[in-house]
């Protein structure tokens, strides 16, 4: 934990929010939690990060084999930046990998130009780097990371996917491809798949990126608190209303919890079971 704390630390995201030790309600684990934001985050790059280590058992979990980008679970997290060439620069000087050198891309139907590169953490989680240079011009400074822009996910229908993060709030559409993304070919240790991916956001807070492939790939969802990208919360003012707005559209949850680090933060969750049966949850930050 402290080595991921000083690796995000230096990524930018230097606040940190919440530091907890002990049971995890839910996943039903010993684990310690920590909550990072980034305090350059901006409206295209809002989304925190949150750190686990789980204690008990053999540790963590590993991450599951197999797995090339966009299979079932969470397949990457992506940081919006200002200046992707540097903060890719920066990131390998720290300690991570190169995935994919910077480059130039647009997506379409809108032809929304991009800056984009890959690199997997330590840990081997891979992190995309985003500047939605035809979408959002970045704050003036130096170059840097901002806050989570999305986070992708392997899920096996995407018109159920959508449809579903759609009664969440997840109403617009940036883009949508099928075009295989031929800089990700050498990822696949089954060879590159055809993929679907869309991408939707709300009208504030970080997006989401359905991703479907074919051949489907391996099932990537793993334990929970496994190495690697593993689940990811959709912010909410009241869990108690987020878990009524839940529950009025048909939608199980589990029970509202609240965790509380001894240093005034607490960290309220519920998770819900999504089509897929990701790790995904309504959380209330207090911290
Ligand atoms: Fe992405």
């Amino acid at each position: 934990m402290e080595e991921a704390k000083a690796f995000y630390g230096r990524v930018g995201f230097s606040d940190v929010r919440f530091d907890y030790t002990g049971h995890v309600p839910g996943p039903d684990r010993e684990a310690r939690v920590v909550m990072l934001s980034n305090p350059g985050a901006t409206p295209v790059g809002p989304g925190g990060i949150k750190l686990v280590q789980v204690l008990d058992g053999d540790g963590p979990p590993p991450e599951p084999p197999g797995g090339g980008w966009g299979e079932l679970g969470i397949t990457e997290i992506c940081l919006h930046a200002r200046g992707v060439t540097g903060v890719h620069k920066a990131l390998v000087a720290a300690g991570a990998e190169s995935l994919m050198e910077p480059l130039t891309a647009a997506v379409q139907p809108n032809d929304v130009s991009l800056d984009i590169a890959y690199v997997a953490d330590p840990w081997g989680g891979k992190l995309e780097l985003i500047e939605w240079t035809g979408l959002w011009h970045s704050l003036p400074g130096p170059d840097r990371a901002e806050g989570v822009n999305h986070v992708a996910f392997g899920v096996k229908d995407m018109a159920r996917t959508r449809a579903f993060y759609e009664e969440l709030g997840f109403t617009e559409m940036l883009f949508e491809s099928t075009e295989f993304f031929e800089p990700m070919a050498p990822w696949y240790p089954y060879g590159p798949p055809d993929q679907h991916m869309i991408m939707m956001l709300s009208s504030q807070g970080a997006g989401i990126e359905p991703v479907v492939l074919d051949p489907e790939g391996p099932d990537c969802r793993g334990e929970w608190g496994h190495i690697g990208p593993f689940d990811f919360g959709i912010g909410v003012a009241s869990l108690e209303r987020g878990v009524e707005a839940l529950h009025a559209l048909g939608v199980e949850t589990g029970e509202a919890v609240t965790l509380d680090d001894g240093r005034g933060g607490q960290w309220r969750y519920a998770s819900f079971r999504d089509p897929d049966d990701l790790y995904v949850t309504l959380v209330e930050a207090r911290y």
